[in-house]
């Protein structure tokens, strides 16, 4: 069976550059069957955190972690109590400092009137400011919902898998969507503003984002299966057609590592009807479900 579906638009809904948006619905179709009672839903790039919230939503102790500040902004301002400071600059970007939600609405502000090359001109234009002020509201609407992460991180992916285990967490489902490379190949340059340039911007310390390319995403992709599994019941990995590796690629790795998926669930999609990211129009989600090692 093959299907296009049309996904309703996600209750967390801030611009993200690969957010996932048209496949929740799909995702959750996915992963609903693998989660135990009560059980540990997590992601390592969680993005967007849309994804992450509505598990979290329904009732699901939820972890996150993605090395973005942008993410990690909007999943400490809208799924944790976790206070922060002003940030003094001799402008008005100090006002959007105090609270993850503020910085959070400040990002996705930028993104909104400037893409993913922002500026900071030296006064705050009226159409920026309300962009700001709608993210703020919309931010605060999902705060005051009160649902909570159980676990919140800020770390590359690999230092964020040992954590998990020397912690000794382990969970029922690893989500794993990667910062993917373009079809051709090229990184994704728009992560490192989320990360790197929306980190300048407040003027605060970050671990650097190293976006992977063709030339290690397929090693990295593998090594970081092989952590998710020893901490997991289940690892997802999401990919697209409209990225690099192609499908077939990357499964010979797989299989040739020993990564031999269960399942692989597929969903057609028609555009980036909402992100507009200037992919293909037409694509395909392969989802691969691959038991971890604390299966039984
Ligand atoms: C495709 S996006 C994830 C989108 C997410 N699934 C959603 O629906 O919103 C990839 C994410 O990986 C993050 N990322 C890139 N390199 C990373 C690393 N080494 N460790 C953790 N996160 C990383 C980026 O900041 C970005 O948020």
């Amino acid at each position: 069976m093959d299907i296009i579906l049309k996904g309703s638009k996600p209750e967390l809904d801030m611009p993200y550059f690969g957010r996932q948006s048209r496949f929740y619905d799909f995702f959750d179709k996915c992963i609903e069957p693998l989660m135990s009672e009560n059980g540990i839903y997590a992601e390592t790039n969680s993005g967007s955190v849309s994804n992450a919230f509505k598990f979290a939503k329904k009732g699901y102790k939820v972890i996150v972690n993605d090395i973005s500040v942008y993410s990690n902004s909007i999943a400490k301002a809208v799924l944790s109590d976790e206070e922060t400071n002003k940030i003094e600059h001799n402008n008005w970007i100090s006002d959007y400092t105090k609270s993850y939600l503020d910085r959070a609405a400040l990002f996705g502000g930028l993104i909104k009137k400037y893409g993913y090359n922002p500026i900071t001109p030296d006064t705050l234009p009226e159409d920026l400011k309300k962009y700001i002020e709608e993210y703020k509201e919309h931010l605060t609407n999902i705060k005051n919902q009160k649902i909570r992460a159980f676990k919140i991180y800020n770390l590359d992916l690999f230092k964020y898998l040992d954590k998990l285990e020397e912690e000794n967490i382990q969970v029922d489902v690893m989500f794993m969507d990667f910062a993917w490379p373009w079809r051709d190949g090229t990184q994704t340059d728009e992560y490192d503003t989320t990360a790197n340039v929306f980190a300048d911007i407040l003027k605060i310390e970050n671990e650097k984002v190293k976006i992977w390319d063709h030339t290690n995403v397929i090693n990295e992709v593998i090594k970081a299966v092989k952590k998710a599994q020893k901490v997991s019941k289940y690892v997802l990995l999401s990919n697209q057609s409209s990225n690099f590796p192609t499908p077939e690629l990357l499964e010979v790795a797989l299989l040739k590592n020993g990564l031999n998926y269960n399942i692989r669930h597929t969903m057609l999609t028609d555009a980036e009807y909402e992100d507009d990211l200037g992919k293909c129009d037409f694509f395909r989600e392969y989802l691969y479900v691959i038991d971890g090692n604390i299966r039984k």
